[in-house]
């Protein structure tokens, strides 16, 4: 709560806005990783019995439809194929079979390396259930792929500190648009959390954007000054915003090159719906990740393996699975 700290917080609170290109949307900077805006979105958001539709691009998917329901809400899932989007025509028939409170989309599903047109979804939402809160989970995708939350009518963007932000893991990054803290403001129901309480942090944040220190919980210090630095970085270096995602694209595309020449295949199954600030691709046939990894690790190259219950194996040929994170490139880039 010390007096150098307060505008370091307030500054960050501002940053986050600018990176998502909103102008009144609430950003709760918050001590715990990505997960932790499942469940300040199960929490605030959704009361129990409620409905909330789950696009599933992938392991991600199935992990917000778990917190969600931990929180009691009906949980419908819309299950892409293995590799695939989910269709903005699937979605305009859902919502017309029922009433959502929230649809929630999961711009970059690690797992996977699906992209999702948040953009496209977001349009069919509000034209055919104008009321329904567009959620979008951008834990792998905010700061490497672009997102417009005011001008495409993105209703909250949840993130975390470690991947295209560049900052270390452990914050929880909410962004929350005036339509949705209505809604919060709105509910009939206590919220069923203590700690994911918007109640508790709204004053917190407000107080540290005015200008002044406020307590609910303690705030990770260190980590907000690691996150001000990296948003300095982003919004106020070289390369600018625009010109990052397209670093990050044009970066990416290099990797994908690389990756068909060597006769190897990516999960997502269009080209036009992989992302930008990670590859995910099948081992070659007959190599173990297992093995391949450290020879990667020996050449200073961080290769993860897959993720989830398709860890390892794609489901039609039972190839392993690799995942390469090109944003490192672009910050010596
Ligand atoms: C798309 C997506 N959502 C949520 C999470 C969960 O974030 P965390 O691991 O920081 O809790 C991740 C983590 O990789 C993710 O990629």
């Amino acid at each position: 709560m010390s007096a150098e700290f307060v505008p370091i917080f307030g500054d960050s609170i501002r940053m986050t806005r600018e990176v998502l290109y909103t102008k009144d949307a609430q950003p709760f900077l918050i001590s715990g990783s990505g997960t932790l805006g499942w469940d300040q979105v199960s929490a605030n958001l959704v009361e129990p019995g409620e409905r909330a539709l789950v696009l599933n691009t992938g392991y991600f998917g199935d992990s917000f439809a778990d917190c969600l329901q931990t929180y009691g809400a009906e949980v419908d899932q819309i299950r892409a194929d293995f590799g695939a989007t989910v269709a903005p025509a699937e979605v305009e028939k859902a919502l017309a079979a029922k009433k959502y409170k929230i649809v929630t989309i999961t711009h970059v599903d690690t797992s996977t390396a699906v992209l999702s047109d948040p953009k496209a979804i977001a349009d069919v939402v509000k034209r055919v259930s104008p009321d329904t809160l567009v959620v979008l989970d951008a834990v792998c995708a905010v700061a490497s792929e672009e997102i417009q939350m005011d001008a495409w009518g993105i209703d909250v963007v949840l993130t975390a500190s470690q991947k295209g932000l560049g900052a270390p893991p452990g914050l929880s990054i909410v962004i929350a648009s005036q339509k949705a803290l209505r809604v919060f403001e709105s509910r009939e129901s206590k919220v069923t959390a203590f700690y994911a309480s918007w109640k508790r942090w709204l004053p917190v944040m407000r107080a540290y954007e005015s200008g002044s220190a406020a307590y609910f919980a303690t705030p990770p210090v260190n980590l907000v000054y690691a996150y001000h630095a990296s948003l300095t970085q982003i919004l106020k270096g070289t390369p600018s915003l625009e010109e990052r995602f397209r670093l990050h694209r044009a970066t990416s595309n290099r990797v994908k090159a690389a990756v068909k020449d060597l006769g190897l295949s990516e999960v997502p199954v269009d080209p036009h719906a992989a992302a930008n600030g990670m590859t995910a691709i099948y081992c070659p046939a007959g190599v173990k990740a297992s093995d391949l990894l450290p020879a990667f690790l020996q050449r200073g190259v961080i290769v993860a393996g897959g993720l989830g219950s398709r860890k390892g194996t794609s489901p039609s040929s039972a190839l392993p699975m690799l995942s390469l994170t090109a944003t490192q490139t672009i910050t010596s880039a």
